[in-house]
């Protein structure tokens, strides 16, 4: 009976008997009351201790594998049902889940799951050089606070309310934002914000308008609803406010006015009015994506829509990804009063709240003047890495592709004619990060180029990406 059970050393040898056994009697090839050697027999078989067997039919007995009858030896429990020993029903103890046995899974086609374990290699779009953060100021924050018992247990969903009041007082004097600490939701991260308002605001049959090119991770979001997306199309490389009277109604629009993402261009004063009053005529929400205006290289950056004017219909968001860093997940909503409650009740439902330490560590390194200190370190950075990205991009690449710039951001878009899927993929494969083009296009009509990150790329990598791009170009001559 016990003939094909062999016993090798790739696991302790208990594990690997009672997973034998207890395979074969769910397989049916031990049936029910069928005996088994005795322990000293299947020792003296297995060539292993006698302890070992008593301990696996012990382990399987309890379980109801197997049953003792006094004098007689150990058979397979004559209660298993025939019903529940269908090969894949269950599963053998620490076996793969037969798939074919699990209940039915959703229809998606829309899964995009494009985070990898190279999201942060170098030139990767959206990624804040993670070498220049302070930690050790931010370590002795985090230390600073993690003894308070107050950080212990539980807080407010919408936010620790120092922390509101911290980035509420900062949008207010750095973006023009009009907001008291009652109206920021603290969100993990800018994505966790999209979500909530799709969740809040979204019903079914409600259309969403979003920049064509665009973000991806918005799209995704307003989408996951079944949501139909309309996209607007990009004028200059900003969103074309004149193109919105001839899309129809909508329940909201996304766009990125102070750096569009991806092709960087910004939205000017009288485009913004323009847009606020559209939205205003249409009953329609703004959510304003203010993802990097921090980066802004030679002028203040143009103040949030949202502050425009008093009551404004603008959801804003932002995110510490960029200025801070990504593994934080923090990032923020503001909102008008009335939605407030709508919001955080969506965030109870859906997480909760916020890491507690993180907060708190965050409110402290803003109020102390460390966060101002450390963007306006990254901005002269940033602003180097920029000039010589766009330099060297320009004088080596410049007969295939055509930078896209403002003098802004933490990305470049190098626009030209050639397979920008099969040459991100190949930069991977060289120890750098990008994402092509065409990917951020709602339908037809995607134009091709890379996206590259130069925030988190060291002058030495941009000298490298560069030339490795030279010669992927000079070695494929049609891509012109
Ligand atoms: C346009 C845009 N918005 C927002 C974010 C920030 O997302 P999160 O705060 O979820 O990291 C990103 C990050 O890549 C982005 O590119």
């Amino acid at each position: 009976m016990i003939d094909d059970i062999r016993l090798d050393a790739s696991a302790p040898l208990q594990n690997q008997l009672y997973q034998q056994l207890a395979q074969r009697i769910l397989q049916r090839r031990y049936l029910p009351g069928s005996r088994l050697p005795s322990s000293r027999q299947l020792a003296q078989d297995l060539g292993v201790s006698r302890n070992t067997v008593s301990a696996v039919y012990d382990q399987l007995k309890a379980e109801g594998f197997l049953q003792g009858r006094a004098g007689r030896g150990v058979f397979v429990h004559d209660d298993i049902r025939s019903d529940i020993l269908r090969p894949g029903t269950r599963p053998a103890p620490g076996a793969a889940a037969d798939k074919s046995a699990l209940p039915p899974l959703p229809q998606r086609t829309d899964l995009h799951i494009s985070r990898t374990e190279d999201a942060s290699l170098p030139f990767q779009p959206g990624l804040p050089d993670l070498d220049a953060f302070p930690i050790r100021s931010w370590n002795r924050t985090v230390h600073h606070q993690e003894s308070r018992r107050l950080l212990r247990g539980y807080d407010s969903t919408q936010g620790y309310l120092p922390l509101r009041q911290a980035v509420a007082q900062y949008l207010r004097s750095s973006r023009g934002v009009r907001c008291e600490a009652h109206q920021v939701i603290i969100t993990n991260g800018a994505q966790q914000a999209l979500s909530l308002i799709a969740d809040v605001l979204l019903e079914p049959g409600d259309t969403v308008l979003c920049e064509n090119p665009g973000y991806r991770g918005a799209r995704h979001a307003l989408a996951s609803r079944g949501n139909q997306v309309r996209p607007v199309p990009l004028r200059k490389q900003v969103l074309d406010v004149d193109a919105l009277d001839g899309l129809g109604s909508a329940k909201l629009l996304f766009c990125t006015p102070t750096h569009q993402y991806p092709m960087g261009g910004i939205l000017d004063i009288s485009q913004r009015m323009a847009l606020l009053k559209w939205a205003q005529r249409n009953q329609t929400w703004i959510v304003e994506d203010d993802y990097d205006s921090e980066f802004h290289f030679y002028n203040k950056p143009f103040a949030a829509i949202q502050g425009l004017f008093a009551d404004t219909p603008v959801l804003y968001v932002g995110s510490f990804s960029k200025s801070l860093l990504p593994a934080m997940r923090v990032g923020y909503l503001v909102v008008p009063e009335p939605l407030v409650a709508h919001l955080v009740q969506s965030k109870r439902i859906n997480g909760g709240e916020s890491p507690l330490l993180i907060q708190a560590a965050l409110a402290e390194f803003i109020e102390t003047g460390q966060f101002t200190r450390h963007l306006r370190r990254m901005r002269q950075l940033y602003r180097d890495k920029w000039l010589l990205f766009q330099s060297r991009v320009v004088r080596e690449l410049g007969a295939w592709v055509t930078p896209i710039a403002e003098s802004a951001g933490m990305h470049l878009v190098l626009e030209g004619p050639f397979d920008d899927i099969a040459l991100s993929r190949w930069l991977a494969t060289q120890g750098f990060g990008s994402t092509p083009l065409s990917v951020h296009f709602i339908g037809d009509g995607a134009r091709t180029g890379l996206v590259m990150g130069f925030a988190s790329a060291s002058e030495q990598q941009i000298e490298q990406c560069v030339a490795l791009l030279k010669q992927w170009f000079a070695s494929h001559p049609g891509e012109r």
